[in-house]
């Protein structure tokens, strides 16, 4: 269950406005509920998403079955990933970080190993069943959870020393208001990164067919890069494994 002290310091990173609304809907849960109830219409991989059955298989089965895949065969393993994702996030001892549509806390947890008691890795999604799963499986001091939505974050402007949203940015609706939203949240130099879907090169219409029928979105290899860029970052790397892609920058 994860820790009621790193729930409260979670609570001041909130807009005044969420945090006693979300104190009042979260008594047990092991998270802050800032959505309520499910919505009622989404595409078939978000339903996955929200199901009871997928956060019990998801960080030792479905995650390295579909993200290695998807990564190819001279991809990075899951550890050599979460490595990556430490350096690109160039975390230091107290940062505070913030974990986009961070699942069951399998990244979560990962990033809370490099930052002490006074930092605190902070973990938001939007799915209840994900959330207890995490929650459960979470027993660090420096770690709490949110369920919100990435395109609206409920957290204050400026508060955050690096963000991270891995294996998630396809699922958005709105995928650059979401980036905008980290981007927001972040302290002047805070570090940013992102790994998600490329479109296959030279399979014009089948990118296409894959998002129409999945609602899992394909993004080109510059897409990232110029949004981030837009944005206010420099500093950017973008890394192509197979059909991911990894971006990092840090923001001026
Ligand atoms: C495949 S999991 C990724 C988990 C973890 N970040 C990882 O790298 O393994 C994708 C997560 O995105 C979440 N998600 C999808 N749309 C979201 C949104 N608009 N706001 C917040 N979370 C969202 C889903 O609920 C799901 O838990």
């Amino acid at each position: 269950m994860s820790d009621p002290k790193a729930l409260g310091r979670v609570r001041e990173l909130l807009d005044p406005a969420l945090a006693d609304l979300a104190i009042r809907a979260s008594p047990g849960l092991g998270y802050l509920d800032l959505l309520g109830g499910e919505p009622a219409e989404r595409p078939p991989v978000q339903w996955l998403m929200h199901s009871g059955l997928l956060p019990k298989f998801y960080e030792r089965i479905w995650r390295p079955a579909m993200i290695g895949t998807l990564k190819g065969p001279f991809g990075p393993s899951t550890a050599q990933e979460m490595a990556l994702v430490r350096r690109m996030l160039e975390l230091g001892p107290h940062d505070l970080v913030l974990d986009v549509a961070c699942g069951p806390g399998n990244v979560t947890r990962t990033l809370a190993r490099s930052v002490d008691e006074d930092g605190l890795v902070v973990g938001i999604d939007a799915s209840a069943t994900m959330l207890d799963r995490a929650a459960r499986d979470t027993t660090a001091e420096n770690v709490g959870y949110v369920r919100g939505d990435a395109a609206e974050l409920p957290f204050l402007s400026g508060r955050f020393d690096a963000a991270c949203c891995l294996a998630a940015l396809y699922l958005f609706a709105q995928p650059i208001q979401a980036l905008a939203e980290m981007t927001r949240t972040l302290k002047p130099g805070g570090r940013i990164a992102v790994m998600t879907t490329r479109r296959m090169p030279l399979a014009g219409p089948l990118n296409e067919l894959v998002t129409a029928t999945s609602g899992v979105r394909l993004f080109g290899d510059e897409e990232i890069t110029d949004a981030l860029t837009r944005l206010g970052f420099s500093g950017l790397r973008h890394r192509a494994y197979g059909l991911m892609q990894f971006v990092s920058g840090r923001l001026t």
